[in-house]
C-alpha cells in the first residue's frame, strides 16, 4: 500500500526493531480522514504481523498529533450516510486488535478523535507542548470514537466531565497529574525518550510481552476477581515457557538473557 497520509519506517539497533508510524497530513493538522484512518489500520496490522518489530510508536507532528476527525467530511454527512457508511466504526479500532504494545508520543494539539485514538494506545508519553480535549461540544455534536467511556476511565468522572462538558484543552502537566499521560517531557527529547523505552520493550520476550499487554488493558473489561483469576491462571501458565526458564537462569548465573525465539 503506498501511503499518502502517514509516514512509516522500521527503528532500532536491537534483534527486534520499533515500527513508528507518523500522522502525516501537516496542512490540517493531521485530521483523522477516512483515507488516514484505512492507511494507519494497514501499518499497525502489517507491523503487528511483522516478527521484527518489538513494539509499534504511534506519533503526530510538533504542532500536532492530531486535531481531531477531519470535519469537512464530518460536514457532508446525515445519519443515514453515517450509518451506511459505518463511520468511525469501519476503520478506527483497527489498533485495539494489535497484540503488540502501542505507545502514543503526543506533542502540540490532540484533540477530540485525535485525543480518542491517543487513549486507544496502550501508554502515552507527552511533550510539554501537549493539548488534551473533547472540544466534540463547541461543534454540536458528542465524540464518537469512544471519548465518553475512554476519558472517564484515563482521568475519572469529574476531570473528564469537565473537559468534555466545556470543550477545553488541558497541557501535559495537567494530563499527567490526572493519569492520561504516563510521563512528561522536554519536546525536544520526547521521540528518544519514547523510543528508547520501545527499545527497551523490544528486547524482552515478545510472548510475555504481548501477554502483560493483553492482561493490563483487560483491567479496564473484566470485574476485579474475575481479572486477578485471569491472571492468576496466566502466571501459573508462563511457568511452561522456555521464557521463565531462561529469564531467572540468567539472573541467577548474573548474566543477560536470551531469549528463545518466539
Ligand atoms: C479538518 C482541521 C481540523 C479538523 C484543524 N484543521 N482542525 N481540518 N479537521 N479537525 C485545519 C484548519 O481548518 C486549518 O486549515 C488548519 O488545520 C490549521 O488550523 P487553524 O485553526 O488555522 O490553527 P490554529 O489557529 O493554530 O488552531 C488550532 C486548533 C483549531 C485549536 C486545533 O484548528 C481547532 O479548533 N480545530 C478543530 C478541533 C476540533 O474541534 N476537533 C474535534 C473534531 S470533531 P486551513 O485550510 O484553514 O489552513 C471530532 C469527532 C470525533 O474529532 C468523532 C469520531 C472519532
Amino acid at each position: 500500500m503506498n501511503y499518502e497520509c502517514i509516514l512509516v519506517e522500521t527503528v532500532g539497533a536491537g534483534a527486534r526493531k520499533t515500527g513508528l508510524i507518523r500522522l502525516n497530513r501537516p496542512k490540517a493538522l493531521n485530521a483523522l480522514s477516512d483515507p488516514l484512518m484505512d492507511e494507519l489500520g494497514h501499518a499497525l496490522k502489517a507491523f503487528d504481523a511483522d516478527e521484527g518489530i518489538g513494539c509499534i510508536v504511534l506519533t503526530g507532528s510538533e504542532k500536532a498529533f492530531a486535531a481531531g476527525a477531519d470535519i469537512p467530511t464530518l460536514m457532508q454527512h446525515d445519519f443515514m450516510s453515517a450509518f451506511n457508511s459505518q463511520l468511525i466504526s469501519k476503520n478506527w479500532e483497527h489498533i485495539l486488535q494489535v497484540r503488540k504494545p502501542v505507545l502514543g508520543a503526543v506533542q502540540g494539539f490532540c484533540l477530540g478523535g485525535g485525543c480518542e485514538l491517543a487513549m486507544m494506545c496502550d501508554v502515552l508519553y507527552a511533550a510539554d507542548t501537549a493539548k488534551f480535549g473533547q472540544p466534540e461540544i463547541k461543534l454540536g455534536v458528542i465524540p464518537g470514537g469512544g471519548g465518553t467511556q475512554r476519558l472517564p476511565r484515563w482521568v475519572g468522572k469529574s476531570k473528564a466531565m469537565d473537559l468534555l462538558l466545556t470543550g477545553r484543552m488541558m497541557g501535559a502537566e495537567e494530563a499527567e497529574r490526572s493519569g492520561l499521560v504516563a510521563r512528561v517531557i522536554p519536546a525536544a527529547e520526547l521521540m528518544d525518550e519514547v523510543l528508547k523505552a520501545a527499545e527497551t520493550i523490544n528486547g524482552y520476550a515478545a510472548p510475555v510481552v504481548a501477554l502483560m499487554k493483553q492482561l493490563t488493558n483487560q483491567a479496564f473489561e473484566v470485574p476485579l476477581t474475575q481479572g486477578v483469576q485471569i491472571e492468576r491462571g496466566m502466571f501459573h501458565a508462563v511457568f511452561g515457557t522456555a521464557n521463565q526458564k531462561e529469564g531467572m537462569d540468567a539472573f541467577l548465573n548474573k548474566r543477560a538473557p536470551n531469549w528463545p525465539q518466539p
